[in-house]
């Protein structure tokens, strides 16, 4: 682990201050672009074959949906290339307002309204907490997939995509951002409360939760642990197909999966690409010894209890 490695954003003063950017749901810090009309996410209605992809930010939503749309595709890759995959797996409380202008072009721009116009079988894509999430998923009993990633790692990635979001206020420094993350005072709240809530549900036969250590470790186990809760049939060659089509390196090739359609004013890949690593581990490149150890001692209160246990290391 290196000793000192403190990043500064480059961000101009024109930035947003970072309290007046979000504001609250429920508990959870949010964009308030989200959060203007949130009834519609409230009352969103799902349909029974829906299948919910479900992360706290950071976790590997964009590998988990491409593996899904494979499957869904049955392994053609051709199909899934025809559409990006936030066009393909709808981000359900995205709501982008202001950027209308940009947005409309890339169809980025409000969840509830691109869902609503979509084809069934629908695979949608949301950061919510089990509590937050649309009642009507859980009533009509849709499939949910829950990808969860160990908390340092997850820092690491959202710290940098903080900061190639153009419109995302200045995060500060890596260890500001940390401090931020382990307070709950970032999009989306807790890691701890997020992931604990969640795994709390996996006995419930809806859910289906994933580590994404463990498709880093053994993706074939994985994918088949999907397809068996998906309840499909597919060949080992198609499994094959998935597994090489959705490696990182594939990935980050890939303009339907690497974001890199976007303009910069929505995402600059200049500042970090948003398939930036993807490693298990790479918080040791980041984090300083004496950051380590206060985050690990407020990792032991924050998860005291819990059976839910993550692995930091490849
Ligand atoms: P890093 O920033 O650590 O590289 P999300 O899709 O939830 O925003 O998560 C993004 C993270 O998942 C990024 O992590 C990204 O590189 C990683 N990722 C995306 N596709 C991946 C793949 N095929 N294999 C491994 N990691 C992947």
């Amino acid at each position: 682990m290196r000793s000192v490695r403190v990043y500064h954003s480059t961000m101009s003063s024109s930035k947003p201050a970072y309290a007046d950017y979000f504001g609250r749901i429920g508990e959870i810090p949010l964009y308030k672009k989200f959060i203007q009309n949130w009834r519609e996410v409230e009352k969103f209605e799902a349909r029974p074959d829906d299948l919910v992809i479900v992360t706290y930010p950071k976790s590997g939503t964009t590998w988990i949906s491409e593996i899904v749309c494979m499957l869904y595709a049955d392994g053609d890759v051709e199909k899934c290339k025809k559409d990006v995959i936030f066009n393909r797996v709808p981000y359900l409380e995205c709501r982008n307002d202001q950027m209308m202008n940009v947005v409309q072009l890339f169809f980025f721009n409000l969840g509830v309204k691109q869902l609503k116009g979509m084809a069934s079988p629908r695979i949608v894509k949301s950061h919510l907490p089990p509590e937050l999430l649309p009642l009507s998923f859980w009533e009509k009993n849709c499939k949910i997939i829950y990808l969860a990633r160990n908390a340092k790692d997850v820092a690491v990635s959202y710290y940098f995509f903080f900061l190639m979001v153009t419109a995302n206020p200045d995060p500060g420094s890596f260890q500001d951002f940390v401090e931020k993350f382990m307070d709950g005072d970032v999009p989306y709240g807790s890691w701890y409360k997020h992931t604990k809530s969640w795994w709390e549900k996996r006995e419930n036969p809806q859910v289906l939760f994933l580590f994404y250590e463990d498709m880093k470790e053994d993706i074939r186990k994985e994918v088949m642990k999907l397809i068996k809760f998906l309840g499909k049939e597919t060949s080992d060659e198609i499994v094959d197909k998935i597994i090489k089509h959705t490696s990182f390196q594939e990935m980050k090739n890939n303009p339907s999966t690497n974001y890199e359609t976007l303009p910069d004013e929505i995402m600059n890949h200049k500042v970090s690409p948003f398939m930036r690593k993807g490693i298990v581990g790479d918080w040791k490149n980041h984090f300083t010894v004496a950051l380590n150890e206060k985050f690990d001692m407020h990792y032991e209160q924050q998860m005291k209890g819990s059976t839910l246990k993550f692995r930091t290391e490849a």
